[in-house]
């Protein structure tokens, strides 16, 4: 048998095999670097992937530099530091971020990480194969694609929707507010404000799905990395603001959007020890046993440096300076949100998030009015569809460009979109 032959390959994970082609931005930066190649003068503007674009704060660029001293110095040099993050760090997340909105944590229900993406992504394996996992239609990719990958889905099938996920659909025709699901599901994914729609959830929206969790027994796992965008009163920032969450709830925060880390990488996840799952013996286990078990085996812990330069944003300096990095892409998200529906576009989302999710003009499916959108006014957004089936007529934009770029963007539509 020669080495390529039937049993000297290993095999792979088929379920890597159910998923489409690529991973929704990798194909989108692929079609625009395809039509670079054949427009090289266009002078593109990037409103799609939802990355930032304004420089780090000082005060986190002199944490980051402080702790690069630091490391020059046999004294203050740091090796592997704790898996769980600085206790430095989680102490000021605790103080600023949850005691205001009057939530206690302990510090090992803390996890400081490298990413929210990586946290949600990761997070599933926790969990065994038979569970039931409800997801909003659209959807951040990764909760869904994750869940396939490890093989807690069927197939994909003619409908967009893999089998055994149950889908939550968030529409203009239901305000974007999924309905309580109508079978018993173990694990369900939230994320307010949401990405990619842009809207939020009231506290009494939110407490419904606390609700529907303690009296079924799921576990919601609540993406709050856009809460910073949070304009108007009322609305939760955290999860826990709702009574009961506590025992339901892990929550995922970043500081990727905030204050500018999605190059830097640094995020943390809230696991009370107060949720808990079953075994296969029905007892119950605590989930923050079992993901600091997956973390200290998997992971070595986000870089001393850079766990400093998130520290400063903990200071009033700090904290000014993210207010003005949020207030300078929300201007973004109202230039936006204005200019679409000047030109008669049905806009939503942009008021509490960054993103603005557009209804596309005369019925158009999201892809095509990426291509009429890139070949007409070199703008790139995001398909509605590739958040999900019922993202199918939408389209995404972000905020996160620069103030210049943002108003250009929108003129180009004015003069330039055929609608
Ligand atoms: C996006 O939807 O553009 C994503 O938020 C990018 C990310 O944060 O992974």
């Amino acid at each position: 048998m020669d080495a390529k032959g039937d049993f000297a390959m290993p095999v792979i994970n088929e379920n890597y095999l159910k998923l489409p082609g690529s991973y929704l931005f990798a194909e989108i930066s692929k079609r625009v670097t395809d039509f670079k190649q054949d427009h090289p003068d266009a002078n593109v503007i990037r409103l799609g992937i939802g990355d930032v674009t304004r420089a780090l704060p000082s005060v986190v660029i002199d944490g980051l530099h402080n702790a690069v001293d630091e490391m020059a110095r046999e004294e203050t040099f740091r090796g592997y530091g704790p898996e769980q993050g600085y206790s430095f760090l989680i102490q000021k997340i605790i103080e600023f971020d949850y005691k205001p909105l009057g939530i206690t944590l302990d510090e090992d229900e803390v996890f400081v990480s490298d990413g929210s993406k990586s946290d949600v992504g990761n997070i599933q394996e926790i969990f065994g194969l038979n569970n039931k996992v409800a997801i909003t239609d659209p959807v951040y990719p990764v909760y869904l694609d994750t869940n396939v990958m490890a093989g807690r889905t069927g197939e994909l099938q003619g409908d967009g929707r893999f089998a055994g996920v149950c889908y939550l659909t968030c529409n203009a025709e239901n305000g974007f507010i999924p309905a309580l699901p109508q079978e018993k599901v173990d694990i369900i994914y939230l994320c307010y404000p949401n990405n990619p729609s842009g809207t939020t959830l009231s506290k009494a929206e939110l407490k419904k799905w606390v609700d529907y969790a303690r009296q079924n027994g799921a576990v919601i796992l609540y993406d709050a990395a856009y809460e910073a965008y949070i304009q108007e009163p009322g609305i939760p920032h955290s999860i826990y603001e709702i009574e009961g969450a506590k025992e339901v709830a892990v929550e995922f925060r970043t500081f990727s959007k905030n204050a500018g880390f999605t190059g830097t990488r640094c995020a943390f996840t809230v696991v009370p020890k107060t949720v808990v799952a079953k075994t296969g013996k029905g007892e119950d286990c605590p989930l923050n046993k079992l993901w600091n078990r997956r973390q200290t085996t998997k992971f070595n812990g986000v870089p001393y440096i850079v766990q400093r330069g998130a520290e400063a944003v903990y200071t009033a300096s700090g904290q000014k300076q993210i207010k003005a990095l949020i207030n300078y892409y929300m201007t973004n998200a109202k230039t936006i949100r204005e200019g679409l529906k000047s030109v008669g576009l049905e806009v939503f989302g942009g008021v509490n998030a960054p993103y603005i999710w557009l209804k596309t003009p005369q019925g158009m499916d999201s892809w095509s009015f990426f291509d009429k959108l890139l070949t007409e006014a070199y703008i790139v957004g995001t398909p509605g569809s590739g958040f999900g089936p019922a993202g199918q007529g939408y389209f995404r934009l972000t905020a996160f460009g620069s103030q210049e770029s943002t108003q250009e963007a929108i003129e180009r539509i004015k003069t330039r979109l055929s609608l």
